[in-house]
């Protein structure tokens, strides 16, 4: 008899109940992204010209792009009922009365964003909502990575919501919290949407390295929740220089059904 292997499913695929359609093209698109970073993260230059690059290029345009990918994800929004993130985001800013005083706005950055979530908060939100494949007109096309470098400690709040794990690299990832450290506010406060599975069932990352993570940058967990596939952090910046640590890849779980999924941080 034939042996029925279950199929191999990536953590960074976005694991919610969306056709298997979708599912599949959300998926195949994690993992040549992934390739391509890998690629080119040791390459210091022309990586583009890589005819290995360009063929995994070639691959992601033939499945729609990163215009099939978000549609993919906003129908996996549709169908888990509409849950996003910024439900939970402004249910936690009203819970812990987050708000300027009259007459000026926290400042958000909300990045990889489908849509402008925070519009009807206009009156005490200003929202900057950016995506490297805007959907609408209301996000503004641009690379977190390179995203207003020369103004730091802008933000109040700045939202990644199933952004890390779309980064390929693990190193990449790391820089990402970084650089929030560095646009955020000394006071600000960074929420983070993960897949659980991310945190819950990976080999080398757990809640508590994540939340260590976190802390070496400053910022401490505030609030956290998790949904049958998703887990929400809210952490804030203390202000005060932070204790730099680096995190390379260790292993923190055994076991063989583990994911790979990683974020590595110099000090
Ligand atoms: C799974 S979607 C998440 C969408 C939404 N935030 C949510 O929670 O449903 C990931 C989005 O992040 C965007 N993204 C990934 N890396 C980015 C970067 N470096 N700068 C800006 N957007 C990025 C992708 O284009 C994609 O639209």
């Amino acid at each position: 008899m034939k042996s029925r292997r279950k199929r191999y499913r990536p953590v960074t695929e976005y694991n919610i109940k969306t056709p298997h359609r979708d599912n599949k093209v959300i998926s195949k698109l994690h993992t040549i992204n992934k390739e391509i970073e890998k690629i080119s993260g040791k390459k210091e230059k022309e990586s583009h010209a890589d005819p290995r690059i360009i063929s995994l290029k070639k691959c992601v345009e033939e499945l729609g792009g990163l215009d099939a990918y978000q549609s993919a994800s906003k129908l996996g929004e549709a169908h888990h009922g509409n849950i996003n993130s910024a439900k939970w985001v402004l249910q936690k800013l009203k819970e812990l009365n987050i708000r300027k005083e009259k007459g000026t706005k926290l400042k958000l950055l909300d990045v990889g964003a489908l849509d402008n979530h925070y519009r009807k908060q206009k009156k005490w939100i200003d929202c900057t909502a950016i995506d490297l494949n805007p959907q609408n007109g209301c996000i503004i096309k641009a690379d977190f990575f390179t995203f207003q470098n020369d103004e730091p400690m802008l933000y109040d709040i700045i939202v990644l919501s199933l952004v890390l794990n779309f980064v390929g690299s693990p190193a990449r990832r790391g820089e990402m919290l970084k650089k929030c450290r560095a646009i955020c506010k000394p006071l600000g406060h960074l929420f983070i949407v993960l897949p659980l599975a991310c945190l819950e069932n990976s080999r080398y990352l757990s809640h508590e390295l994540f939340q260590e993570m976190l802390e070496s940058l400053g910022c401490n967990l505030t609030a956290s929740h998790s949904s049958q596939k998703l887990s929400f952090v809210m952490c804030q910046f203390t202000g005060e220089p932070s204790q730099r640590k680096a995190f390379p890849k260790t292993v923190v779980r055994n076991g063989i059904k583990r994911n790979n999924f990683s974020i590595v941080m110099t000090s």
